[in-house]
């Protein structure tokens, strides 16, 4: 198999057929630049040369493998050209996916022709680039600079209808074989090549309009405008416009926001495959049981339904399970009113869930999660309900966000059955889902959680126990150390603009009035027995709940909501309080730069994070990443904090890291890892 090629080309008649085979998505490999180059000399005395690929897609991207090294040739933007150039013309005959190589091929082709429902786009500028082989040159002399725009900026992918109408495209077909039959049968006239045509650019202010509006979209990240600038180089000619595109684009291939982005991509795709399960098969699940049907339980209950499962959600008693029936209708509903969902779905949703108070009714399903109140007792009874009536095997799954998942399931027949499934809210749509190991937990169970998850289409996490788990144990050190900058001299908003300013969509106080103060209130609480009593410990959150600052549900928290308004306003009252309880603590007051903020609290989670692998909580530095990444809003272009304390260099995040610990003696442990440097 070694040296199958992975180019073919064979002539029928007056027509060359030339197929790529390059599984799994014919990703535009060395090997598949060179076949190409060498299929364009081969189809030479043919009519028209026919261009396909095999298996589930057209070339849907570049290899991404070999972006870390120099690039070999032939290099893509050449093969290009040289289809385009071609005596004899090409046709691209497209389905599954045409994405950045391969739509960039494509547009070097006479026509192209697509299955209905095909996909296109240039995603480069989610991983950090703009495309390298003519993307940004041809797109808008294909379909206008407006478009063009519009799908290379964002990354998003066109389907094959919208594409038509575009212009980008000459045909969409149901059946493709006949189409391409019909369309060879009358060859239309060779069109004149993509990058001879010309293309109007915009008028400055317009196109000021628009890199303003996607430099707030970016939130921080480069490439939306570093690709608005290459296409701008469309106007230009071809052959001054094109070199500039594969420059520029080899210059980003080493930058650290493409490099992040390119982790994040390397890190999803790992972390679905721990060691844990390795060799385990996963067990079949078709009936689930959800028992709790509050704003966890509900937002679980339409993941496993959108997820094609049989829903049983049981609740207290009938009352209660009516209003978690009307929960998740609401949450259906609400999809179908944002066009996510058609009316027919929902209804056969429904028809898939019902909500009931008894819990003989899960006698018969695979696994049951639990999404009851945060109260040990309560979960403690419902998991003994439930091992009562469903079989001795089936999966016992807990939703705890903090309590201890061995104490749950204490006294559980069978324990290699029960593990943590920690969902994020809102629990439908967050990608997030930390599948929490005890020590019992078997390999099958814990692959079935995973195989779970990704037909709920989650990102999961491994984790292992402690408090918190890997996600809200971060996020408390990450509070932690904010508290401790409040009470040394910053204030909340100050605290909340640098780390804005470092690329996280909100800052930690206004996250905390968003999701509301009480469950860390109530968290904290239940910490105070075991904390370390010569740890540090700040006493503003507290302070701010008693008041009943709780956040914007309370239409005041770590700033005031006028009018129900989402806007934060700078309140006047809490910076007393936070100056007070420094002067009660005689502490002077000092500035913090907006660095030396976020510094500190990036260095914050980069320990943690390290301190979590070391425990052997999580498996690997890049799981963390994306437990930020997909639980935490931290910046995809930043790769997560493992990652981004690497960029920075671990010398860095360890002096940080030292003067955090030297300012709040007893408070923290530093990782092995940042002690080593
Ligand atoms: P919630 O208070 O909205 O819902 C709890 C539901 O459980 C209520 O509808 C209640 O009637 C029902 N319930 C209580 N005892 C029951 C019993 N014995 N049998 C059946 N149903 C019972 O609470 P929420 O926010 O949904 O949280 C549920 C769990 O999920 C908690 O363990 C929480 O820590 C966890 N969690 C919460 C997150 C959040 O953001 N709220 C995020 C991740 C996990």
């Amino acid at each position: 198999m070694a040296n199958e090629p992975v180019v073919t080309v064979s002539i029928e008649g007056d027509v060359a057929h030339v197929v790529i085979d390059n599984p799994p998505v014919n990703a535009t490999s060395t090997a598949v630049r060179q076949g190409l180059a060498e299929a364009v000399a081969a189809v030479k005395g043919a009519r028209v040369a026919v261009l396909r690929c095999n298996g589930r897609s057209f070339v849907a991207g570049g290899d991404m493998s070999e972006f870390d090294a120099p690039p070999v040739e032939p290099h893509l933007p050449d093969v290009v050209q040289m289809i385009e150039d071609s005596a004899v013309p090409f046709v691209a005959v497209m389905h599954g996916n045409v994405l950045g190589g391969g739509f960039e091929i494509a547009m070097g082709c006479a026509w192209r022709i697509a299955t209905k429902g095909t996909g296109f786009g240039l995603p480069e500028v989610n991983v950090g680039l703009i495309p390298g082989a003519g993307g940004t040159q041809r797109l808008p002399r294909l379909i206008g600079m407006d478009a063009a725009i519009d799908i290379t900026c964002s990354g998003k992918i066109v389907k094959a209808d919208e594409m038509l109408a575009l212009g980008g495209i000459d045909i969409v077909a149901e059946d493709l074989d006949a189409a391409v039959t019909d369309f060879l049968a009358d060859l239309p006239a060779r069109p004149v090549a993509v990058r001879q045509r010309d293309v109007a650019g915009f008028a400055d202010d317009l196109l000021e309009t628009k890199r303003v509006a996607l430099t707030k979209r970016a939130k921080g990240q480069q490439s939306p405008l570093e690709n608005l600038t290459a296409l701008q180089w469309a106007t230009e000619p071809f052959e001054v416009g094109q070199p500039k595109e594969r420059a520029r684009h080899l210059e980003l291939r080493q930058s650290a926001e493409s490099r992040a982005l390119r982790h994040a991509f390397f890190a999803e795709r790992q972390v679905a495959k721990p060691q844990a399960i390795k060799g385990a098969t996963p067990r079949d699940i078709e009936k689930v049981a959800v028992v709790g049907g509050g704003l966890m339980g509900a937002g679980i209950a339409v993941s496993a339904l959108n997820a094609g499962l049989n829903v049983t959600l049981i609740e207290r008693d009938d009352e209660a399970a009516k209003g978690a029936d009307e929960r998740v209708r609401g949450l259906l509903e609400g999809a179908v009113k944002r066009g996510k969902m058609s009316a027919e779905t929902l209804e056969a949703r429904m028809r898939a869930f019902r909500a009931v108070s008894d819990y003989a009714e899960a006698a018969e399903v695979d696994l049951a999660v639990e999404a009851v109140f945060e109260d040990m007792g309560v979960k403690q009874q419902v998991f003994a309900s439930l091992a009562a009536v469903m079989d001795k095997n089936a999966i016992l799954a807990t939703n705890t966000s903090y309590l201890d998942p061995m104490q749950i399931f204490d006294g559980i027949a069978n324990p290699d059955r029960c593990l943590g499934l920690h969902f994020f809210s809102p629990a439908h749509i967050m990608k997030l889902l930390e599948i929490v190991k005890t020590p019992h937990t078997s390999a099958e169970v814990l692959a079935t959680g995973f195989a779970l998850g990704k037909r709920m289409r989650k990102v999961s996490v491994l984790s292992g126990i402690c408090d918190g788990f890997i996600g809200n144990r971060m996020l408390t050190a990450y509070r932690r150390a904010a508290d401790y900058l409040l009470a040394d001299g910053a204030m909340p908003y100050q605290v909340d603009a640098a780390m804005r300013k470092v690329g996280m969509p909100m800052g930690p106080y206004e996250v905390q009035d968003l999701t509301g103060l009480q469950i860390a209130w109530a968290n904290r609480k239940r910490q105070a027995e075991t904390r370390d009593p010569n740890e540090r410990y700040v006493t503003i959150a507290d302070e701010m709940c008693e008041r009943g600052r709780l956040g914007q549900r309370t239409g005041k928290g770590w700033y005031s909501y006028e009018d129900s308004n989402r806007t934060p306003h700078r309140d006047p009252d809490v910076e007393a309080l936070v100056a007070e309880y420094s002067a009660k603590q005689g502490i002077t007051r000092r500035t913090f730069s907006d660095e030396g903020i976020s510094g500190r609290l990036l260095a914050v989670l980069a320990n943690e994070g390290a301190r979590i692998v070391e425990e052997g909580i999580a498996e690997r530095d890049s799981d963390v990443d994306i437990v930020k990444l997909h639980g935490y809003g931290f910046p995809r272009w930043r790769g997560g904090p493992m990652r981004y304390a690497e960029e920075t260099t671990l010398k860095k995040t360890k002096e940080f890291m030292s003067l955090v610990a030297v300012e709040s003696p007893n408070s923290w442990i530093i990782a092995e890892k940042l002690n080593a440097v």
